[in-house]
C-alpha cells in the first residue's frame, strides 16, 4: 500500500494507506479533484501507482462502479450487459433483476450506449450487485438518479453483504452505507466513522 500517484507535476495521492477487510464499509470524502476517483481506479487496477502497491486478499472478487460508467459495454443491450456480468443468473432471474432496477418492457433490448445517465447507473449497479463480487468500489453511485431509482440503488447498497468502499457527496447514500470508517482526501487521514464527519459529506 502507501499509494502515491501524480499526473505530471501534480501529486494527487501521497502515501495513502488503506486496508479493506471482509465486509468492511468505508466512505471516501474529499472536494472535487481531491483524488477520490484516482484512488478507486488504483484499487480497481485501472491505474498504476507511482509508488506503493495494492495487495489483493485471497478470494477477493472486486466490482468497480466507475463515475463515468466506463465499465458498461455500450454495444451490448441492457440484458446482455447484466447477463455477462452475472453469468449465473437464469433468463428469468435476469428479467427479475432488471425489473427490480426499474427497467421496463423494451428497455432491456436497448444498447447500453443509448441509456441516460441514470439508466446507466442503475444497470451498472444491478450488474455489480449480482456479479459475485465481494468488494464493491462505488464512485458516486447515486449521481443522476431520480428519487425512485435512488431508492432502489440505496436499498441494494444497504443489503449488500460484502465490503463496500464508497465515494459520495450524498448523505442518503451515506445512511444506506452505514460506514465504519472514513478516509479523507487529499490528506489521506483515516478514522473511525463518527457523526461529526457527516457535515463534510455534502460539502466534500
Ligand atoms: N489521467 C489524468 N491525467 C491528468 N490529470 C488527471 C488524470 N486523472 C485525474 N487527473 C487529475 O487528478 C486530480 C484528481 O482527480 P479525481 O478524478 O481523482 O478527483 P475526484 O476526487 O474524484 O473529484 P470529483 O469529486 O470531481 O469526482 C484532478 O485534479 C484531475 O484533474
Ligand atoms: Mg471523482
Amino acid at each position: 500500500m502507501s499509494l502515491t500517484k501524480a499526473y505530471g507535476e501534480r501529486t494527487v495521492l501521497d502515501g495513502v494507506d488503506l486496508a479493506v477487510d471482509r465486509g468492511a464499509r468505508l466512505v471516501v470524502l474529499g472536494l472535487n479533484g481531491a483524488g477520490k476517483t484516482t484512488l478507486l481506479r488504483l484499487l480497481a487496477g485501472q491505474e498504476v501507482p507511482d509508488a506503493g502497491r495494492v495487495v489483493r486478499g485471497h478470494g477477493l472478487r472486486l466490482g468497480y462502479f466507475a463515475q463515468e460508467h466506463e465499465t458498461l459495454d455500450p454495444e451490448r443491450t441492457v440484458r446482455e450487459n447484466l447477463a455477462a456480468a452475472a453469468p449465473q443468473l437464469t433468463d428469468g432471474e435476469v428479467r427479475a433483476v432488471l425489473g427490480a432496477f426499474l427497467f421496463r418492457g423494451d428497455d432491456a433490448d436497448k444498447p447500453a450506449g443509448v441509456l441516460s445517465g441514470g439508466e446507466k447507473t442503475r444497470l451498472a449497479l444491478a450488474s455489480l450487485v449480482h456479479s459475485g463480487a465481494n468488494v464493491l468500489l462505488l464512485d458516486e453511485p447515486t449521481n443522476n438518479l431520480d428519487p425512485a431509482s435512488r431508492d432502489e440503488v440505496l436499498a441494494a447498497v444497504g443489503t449488500y453483504p460484502g465490503a463496500i468502499v464508497m465515494v459520495t457527496h450524498d448523505e442518503g447514500a451515506l445512511d444506506a452505507l452505514r460506514p465504519e470508517r472514513v478516509l479523507l482526501l487529499p490528506d489521506a487521514d483515516e478514522d473511525l466513522w463518527s457523526a461529526e464527519y457527516r457535515e463534510l459529506v455534502a460539502l466534500a
